[in-house]
């Protein structure tokens, strides 16, 4: 039986983590009527399982000479030479700000007995700049935080709900959205705004620091609705999850970049250093160039495994205080720090691309929004800087609710009229099937041949099938994600960021710019002409 729903609501927002809920309570100060819709519980989003830190430049606490400006500087470094720095600039500027707005509204983050708080270090950062809550808790000191002012605020929170599609007003703008409840019953809600922070989708491989939710759903419903997405080729690989055993699948426990920010080195099983000589800021270079580090290393090297590095960690004295998550991951494998050094793999992490969207969340369709790791504002270019998502999940989400505010009161904006929920069709792979040849040929290292097999793979192997269930949801997002990766990656004949080829293995000045994807008519991913797509977000 279907369901439809007038929201009454100025603000559907999808998504519970950092950047939703940020965006929800500043929606709500701003007298709007919001409404959170989430496929699972409030609390399961990738948020809470990001441990290093907010990385922010506070006026009145920071290292001799670091600045706002320095902060910018790396995060352009790092995102090797595909950041738009007008957005960075915005974000990481309007960053202390976020960051005091966030401790207002009960965040707590560790402080020294001075009263000042705790900043730690991390990959492609030259200073002490990431503050960080419960030692390696940081994502779940902010889910907790924001998902009690919202509960507190009275704004509704349904949960259980997938979002299926956007739903259209006749002029072609977002007016609403078909969900499907936990039983698989559709439902349509209608709103003037429809706003997608609906994270990453780190299962599109096998090992992964993401949690099962992390599907790539609001990649794929932004270009159903005719959206642009740009840099989706550039997948972050965490240098540093916990290695259990051959064949890792799901999400694995994170060893945060903090515990190298402190003193930790990757060493081989000869106990040889990984990063000596590699990068000049060695194992704390910007996460890339770690994660590839590492995989070359395991390839190549005499010293290497052919799965796993180690981080000796056992010069630092206080693990259990002071990366208490990290340490009872460890002790769960059966790995006392303080003496075994730590075995490690890199494991997808971050999709650095995503839904082209202005640092206020507007994206090329009327009444569509994207904040967090599913938008690409342009902040994270072809790497994503340590720390920095959290960070623009606060930012984005407040500047976000204002646009939308905005754009309420300008008329630009509404509601599409409750149609009777009709569920699309759409490609769908096999997901263990796809997570495999992702990992085998679209990871760290790909070439032409290898990302032409995932391509036929998933050409011969996609079935159409109706959108029924949130496990279909979520497998089509997935199929559709990984076509438009393969797509975009297939075409970026260099090696640059995230996106690294061994067929090839430089940069290339005339790659210094972005692929954007869209779907044709049919539904097939496809590089748009970046002249046609200009101005789109
Ligand atoms: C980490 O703590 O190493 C991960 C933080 C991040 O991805 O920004």
């Amino acid at each position: 039986m279907a369901a439809r729903w007038e929201a009454r609501a100025d603000l559907i927002v999808v998504g519970t983590g950092v950047a939703g809920l940020t965006a929800a309570l500043r929606a709500r100060e701003l007298g709007l009527r919001v409404l959170v819709v989430t496929k699972a519980a409030g609390d399961d989003g990738n948020t809470r399982w990001a441990q290093g830190g907010v990385a922010v430049v506070m006026e009145d606490q920071h290292d001799p000479g670091d600045t706002v400006g320095r902060h910018v500087e790396d995060t352009l470094t790092a995102g090797a030479g595909l950041c738009d720095a007008a957005a960075v600039t915005t974000v990481i500027g309007d960053g202390p700000q976020a960051v005091a707005r966030l401790r207002e509204r009960g965040a707590v983050f560790d402080a020294k007995p001075d009263g000042l708080l705790e900043r730690t270090r991390e990959g492609g950062h030259s200073a002490f700049r990431v503050v960080h809550a419960g030692g390696d808790a940081t994502g779940a000191e902010v889910e907790r935080a924001l998902l009690k002012a919202t509960v507190d605020g009275r704004v509704p929170l349904l949960e259980n709900h997938v979002a299926v599609d956007a739903v259209k007003t006749p002029l072609g703008a977002v007016g609403g959205l078909l969900v499907l409840d936990g039983n698989g019953v559709p439902g349509v809600l209608t709103a003037p705004a429809v706003l997608l922070a609906t994270g990453g989708l780190g299962q599109m491989y096998q090992a992964t620091s993401n949690p099962s939710v992390a599907t790539g759903d609001g990649l794929a419903l932004a270009l159903r609705a005719g959206a642009v997405a740009a840099d989706v080729e550039f997948i972050q690989f965490h240098p540093t999850v916990l290695y259990t055993g051959r064949g890792a699948r799901g999400r694995c426990p994170l060893v945060t970049e903090a515990v190298r920010g402190e003193g930790a080195v990757l060493v081989d099983a000869t106990g040889a250093r990984v990063m000596k000589g590699v990068h000049p800021l060695e194992d704390l270079a910007p996460r890339d160039v770690v994660a590839a580090a590492i995989t070359r290393h395991m390839a190549l090297e005499p010293g290497g495994v052919d799965d796993h590095v180690f981080l000796d960690a056992t010069s630092l004295h206080d693990m259990a205080t002071r990366f208490p998550t990290v340490y009872a991951a460890c002790v769960a494998a059966g790995v006392d720090p303080a003496v075994d050094p730590i075995p490690v793999a890199p494991a997808a992490h971050f999709a650095c691309g995503g839904v082209m969207s202005s640092v206020d969340g507007r994206t090329g369709v009327t009444g569509l929004y994207a904040i967090g790791e599913v938008a690409r504002t342009g902040l994270h270019g072809a790497n994503r800087l340590a720390s920095n998502s959290l960070l623009e999940g606060l930012v984005c989400g407040t500047r976000a609710a204002e646009a939308v505010a905005a754009d309420l009161a300008v008329g630009l904006i509404a509601p599409a009229r409750a149609v009777d929920p009709v569920l699309p069709s759409a490609p769908v792979a096999d997901r263990d099937m796809l997570q495999r040849v992702m990992s085998r040929y679209a990871a760290i290292g790909r070439d032409a041949e290898g990302l032409a097999v995932v391509g036929s793979v998933l050409d011969v192997s996609t079935v159409d099938k109706q959108l029924e269930s949130r496990e279909l949801v979520e497998d089509a997002a997935l199929t559709l994600a990984a076509r438009a990766l393969i797509a975009a990656a297939q075409e970026r004949t260099e090696s640059r960021g995230c996106h690294v080829r061994t067929d090839f293995t430089e940069r290339s000045a005339a790659w210094q710019r972005s692929q954007l994807v869209r779907l044709t008519p049919t539904g097939q991913p496809v590089l748009a002409d970046p002249v046609l797509a200009e101005g789109v977000a």
